[in-house]
């Protein structure tokens, strides 16, 4: 069901546009003005009342997601879902691409780079939106992929969420661009390894991973930490290195984010 009818604002949101029109072009005169009062206030009550829905819904998903993060660090990896403009950063060399492309998003939590992806779709590309927890899967489908946005990619049949664990992954070269918003630092070092093998096997030759980090987090966490933890740290922060000195060839510092992060963008076959 969209995101409107859920909250019951599809209708008053489309009054408050009307009236906003009305009101606009139709009340140059004092006359005038006295016979829109009644849909100047209700455009502005509906206006209020429909961003008051999207706000609160936008505040609901933030908790879920620091719920989840409380119950679920390792998976989760994360405070705060990414802002807009990490969004755009880590989208950047898909939007900027020839198309027609096949995209993958994997780790798309509550979907804030889903729901920019939708507004950058083109009308002969596909996506495919990978998550591994079932609460943000069900966000996913009733409130993401559900707007407008994405209508007619969804009527087509191009967008295709799949609810399992990015290692199960069994196609090949089938991606144009892959962007992550999994929190590698967080992971063991075996299951890095395993993601990133997925992640070649399923990118096409040529294609593009782009994937985010937080600035200085992985320096923080390996001078904070101690044992068994350290130790898996410097392990997951040297194998990307590694892929980051031989395979980057993009990266971006977005500070408008929190944590402020690098978007990070990598091409295995250069
Ligand atoms: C740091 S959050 C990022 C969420 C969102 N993309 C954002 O930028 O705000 C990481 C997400 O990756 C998901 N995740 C963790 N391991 C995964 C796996 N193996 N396969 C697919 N998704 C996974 C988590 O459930 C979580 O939603």
């Amino acid at each position: 069901m969209p995101l409107e009818s859920r909250l019951g604002i599809g209708s008053i949101g489309r009054a408050g546009f009307t009236g906003r029109v009305a009101c606009g072009y139709q009340v140059p005169g004092t006359a005038g003005l006295r016979l829109h009062y009644p849909v100047l206030r209700r455009c502005w009550f509906a206006s209020y009342v429909t961003y008051t829905g999207i706000v609160a819904l936008a505040f609901v998903h933030h908790l879920q997601f620091i719920r989840r993060y409380v119950r679920d660090p390792k998976v989760v990896g994360a405070v705060a879902p990414s802002s807009r403009a990490l969004a755009v950063a880590l989208s950047r060399h898909y939007k900027n691409s020839d198309k027609p492309a096949t995209v993958l998003e994997v780790g798309a939590g509550t979907g804030p780079v889903t729901r920019y992806l939708g507004t950058i779709l083109g009308d002969a590309d596909s996506l495919d939106i990978c998550e591994v927890q079932p609460s943000f899967v069900k966000i996913l489908q009733h409130d993401v992929v559900s707007s407008q946005a994405f209508g007619p990619a969804v009527k087509a049949g191009r967008v295709n969420i799949i609810a399992k664990p990015v290692q199960q992954l069994t196609d090949e070269n089938r991606y144009d661009f892959i962007i992550s918003g999994l929190p590698f630092t967080a992971f063991d070092l075996s299951d890095v390894r395993d993601i990133f093998d997925v992640i070649r096997r399923v990118l096409k030759p040529g294609g593009v991973f782009s994937y985010f980090e937080y600035v200085g987090l992985r320096k923080i966490s390996r001078n904070c930490s101690l044992g068994k933890k350290r130790s898996q740290i410097r392990g997951v922060s040297s194998f990307l290195n590694r892929l980051i000195r031989e395979h980057q060839f993009d990266r971006e510092m977005v500070v408008k984010n929190f944590p402020p992060a690098y978007a990070r963008h990598l091409r295995f076959d250069s």
